[in-house]
């Protein structure tokens, strides 16, 4: 690439908004403009990128228009207002939002996953969900070891997950409880402050939260296994940011060995293994936060069924999660030919 990117951030006030700028500096993105956007709220801020304030504008079709690559993190309405027009106008689109995943023509991608699916046509890309992703990143190397035939998930999910209100709302209640105040959550739906709640998503007739049935979706859809049985519990912890989730995944035939498990994850990219069971430790969102590997850990044999086993993993939403798995997107399209 002979020059640098012209780049929009769409949502940029926003958490993942945020890591989207700390990225594009500490990974020194190709970013040759940058334009930041968010509702009409937001026009007139500033935000600091290498340096220097940046005017927030308000996301528009035409404030997009000239743009090479637009990370959108504003919600699905947001996206698919404008994601379509970007695309048409010759924007590369990649998506946080829920807005295109199950799209059959859009990729849903995790790069050390399914990059394959990103051909030079591809104008919008799907970041998956967070949860999905950080559950992937572990379970697909996997594959290696044998045919998976089942997956259980159970999830433990913070505050970050739901955006920068969720998390200052909880920081708020902590507080406030502690002084022995009142408080009226606002974001939640639920006491957060020393508590934990059923995922915030509405519920299905079949009893399923909406989160619970993307990471269901997306996890067949990234890893092409349309039909693969997964059984998945989601819920809010009170942990600032950073999810954690318990995994039973089933095997054809024997389950894998520990052993096994170890080498295979200890090279895959993006795997940090976190298995210290006579020091008692294991993923935990504080050492997950903040860095873009997904911890995976607590490997053992499922007591209960010999073709299983268990692990845990912690890996930082707003990172692997969100903002880091799309510039891995982008950079690989750059390295593929795709962009610029
Ligand atoms: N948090 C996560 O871990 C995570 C992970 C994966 C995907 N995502 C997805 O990323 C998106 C943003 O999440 P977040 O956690 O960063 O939320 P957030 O902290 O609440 O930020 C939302 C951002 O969207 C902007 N926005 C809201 N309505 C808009 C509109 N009508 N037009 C233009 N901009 C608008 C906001 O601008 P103002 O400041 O002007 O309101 C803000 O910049 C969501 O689609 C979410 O599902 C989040």
């Amino acid at each position: 690439m002979d020059r640098g990117l012209r780049v929009a951030v769409v949502g940029a006030t926003g958490a993942v908004g945020q890591e989207f700028l700390h990225l594009f500096e500490g990974r020194e993105f190709p970013v040759e403009s940058l334009a930041l956007l968010a509702s009409a709220r937001s026009a007139g801020r500033t935000l600091l990128f290498r340096g220097q304030e940046h005017l927030v504008e308000e996301a528009t079709a035409e404030a997009l228009n000239g743009t090479d690559i637009a990370f959108f993190s504003a919600g699905s309405g947001t996206s698919k207002a404008l994601a379509p027009q970007a695309a048409a106008q010759g924007t590369v689109v990649i998506d946080n939002s829920s807005a295109f995943r199950m799209d059959p023509s859009v990729p849903l991608v995790v790069p050390e996953v399914n990059f394959a699916a990103v051909s030079s046509a591809t104008k919008i890309v799907a970041n998956p969900n967070c949860t999905a992703i950080i559950l992937l990143m572990a379970l697909a190397p996997l594959r290696s070891l044998g045919a998976i035939s089942r997956v259980i998930v159970s999830t433990y999910q913070s505050a970050s997950g739901a955006g920068a209100l969720a998390m200052e709302e909880l920081k708020e209640q902590t507080r406030a409880v502690l002084e022995g105040r009142s408080f009226e959550p606002k974001v939640m739906p639920h006491p957060y402050a020393f508590n934990l709640f059923s995922h915030n998503t509405a519920v299905n007739e079949e009893g399923w939260n909406e989160e619970e049935w993307k990471v269901r979706q997306e996890a067949r859809k990234i890893l092409d296994m349309p039909d693969l049985p997964m059984n998945v519990t989601c819920v809010r912890v009170p942990v600032l940011r950073a999810h954690a989730e318990s995994v039973t995944v089933e095997f054809d035939g024997p389950a894998p060995s520990e052993d096994q498990v170890r080498e295979v994850w200890s090279r895959s990219p993006g795997v940090r293994i976190v298995d210290d069971r006579a020091a008692n430790h294991f993923p935990m969102p504080l050492e997950a936060s903040g860095q873009g590997d997904v911890l995976a850990g607590r490997i053992r044999r499922d007591q209960s069924h010999p073709s299983a086993l268990s692990f845990f993993v912690a890996g930082d939403q707003l990172l692997k999660g969100a903002a880091l798995n799309a510039v891995q997107i982008a950079e690989r399209m750059i390295a593929a030919g795709h962009l610029g």
